[in-house]
């Protein structure tokens, strides 16, 4: 039997437990949020469409009730709020790390063996604050960004190729931020074939432009942060444990000399699967993406340098 719980039942912790539940990737799944219904109702609603699409996943919605999350094997914070139209992840630092630090203390008391998957942003920031303030083994938190980010570098790249999304490789590391991700274009392949040779060099730059204003673009035309493509990429990170299926997910981690770099949470390669993070995986760089990466760390350093912790 599995458990996971999602705290947070706003647009992206209730995307993800919709997700979770269609997809049967748990058996039980809690969502829950300190809006007195809000998860309640959502639950309801998607439960409602269980006979519909023929779901066998328990889903049940709860107001700040933790008890009721007890020992859940993964947890999901979503909690916090989301940017407006021409705000940063960054600029939300402030509310969300006492909401992140809060809701932490809170699902560990009833769940100490659970993995945590952060969502909240900035989130390479929130992961690192788990680290400083739980206790936790690194493996067993990470950030989820890298596997959001990704995705839309694959979804730009079909749309250039004309091709199906599902037939394109390519990952996105570096921090969770519009200036910080690194699309790595010379990874990028359709069908094992670099996109490299398949398009001219001006347009895999706009593919990657565009991956890394995505959020932007989307918080631009909605009013608020996206959350279908978060929420699933987030029950995407939640399925390779529960699953232990040890797929290689792009995902902020602790990063102890690996890349060249320490003391941070970021984006990087990592094989997921029922221990958490299980390996993280050192491509070969260039020069280029060596700098590039560097500098990532160094702003994400720089928003970190804004905890008290
Ligand atoms: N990492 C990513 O790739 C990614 C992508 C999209 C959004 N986000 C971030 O995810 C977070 C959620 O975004 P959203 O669009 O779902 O926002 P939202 O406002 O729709 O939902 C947030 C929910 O958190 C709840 N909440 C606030 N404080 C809480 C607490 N202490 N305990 C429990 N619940 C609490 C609110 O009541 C609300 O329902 C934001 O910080 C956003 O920036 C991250």
């Amino acid at each position: 039997m599995s458990k996971v719980t999602v705290v947070g039942a706003g647009n992206v912790g209730a995307t993800c437990a919709n997700v979770l539940v269609t997809q049967g990737i748990a058996d039980e799944v809690v969502l829950i949020d300190i809006k007195e219904g809000l998860s309640e109702g959502k639950a309801m609603d998607i439960m409602q469409t269980a006979n519909i699409l023929n779901l066998d996943t328990r889903l049940t919605g709860v107001t700040n009730d933790y008890e009721k999350t007890a020992g859940s094997d993964v947890v999901v914070i979503t909690s916090g709020i989301p940017r407006k139209p021409g705000m940063t992840r960054e600029e939300l630092i402030g509310v969300n790390a006492g909401i992140v630090k809060s809701v932490t203390d809170n699902v560990l008391k009833y769940s100490p063996n659970a993995i945590i998957v952060c969502v909240s942003n900035p989130m390479d920031t929130m992961t690192y604050l788990i680290h400083k303030t739980s206790g936790l083994p690194k493996n067993r938190i990470i950030g989820m960004g890298g596997a959001l980010d990704s995705a839309r570098f694959k979804y730009f790249l079909s749309v250039a190729l004309g091709a199906n999304p599902n037939e394109i490789e390519g990952i996105v590391i570096g921090g969770h931020g519009d200036t910080t991700m690194i699309p790595l274009v010379r990874y990028a392949a359709y069908r094992g074939i670099p996109a490299s040779t398949l398009m001219p060099a001006e347009q895999l730059e706009k593919v990657a432009a565009d991956t890394m204003v995505g959020g932007a673009t989307l918080t631009k035309l909605l009013g608020t942060s996206a959350w279908y493509a978060p929420g699933a990429a987030a029950a995407q990170v939640v399925g390779a444990v529960i699953g232990d299926q040890k797929k290689l997910i792009s995902c902020s981690a602790l990063l102890e000399g690996e890349y060249g770099e320490k003391d941070l949470c970021i984006g990087v390669p990592c094989i997921l699967g029922k221990n958490g993070i299980e390996k993280i995986v050192e491509f070969d760089l260039n020069e280029e993406e060596k700098e590039l990466f560097r500098k990532s760390a160094e702003a994400v350093h720089k928003t970190n340098s804004a905890l008290s912790c």
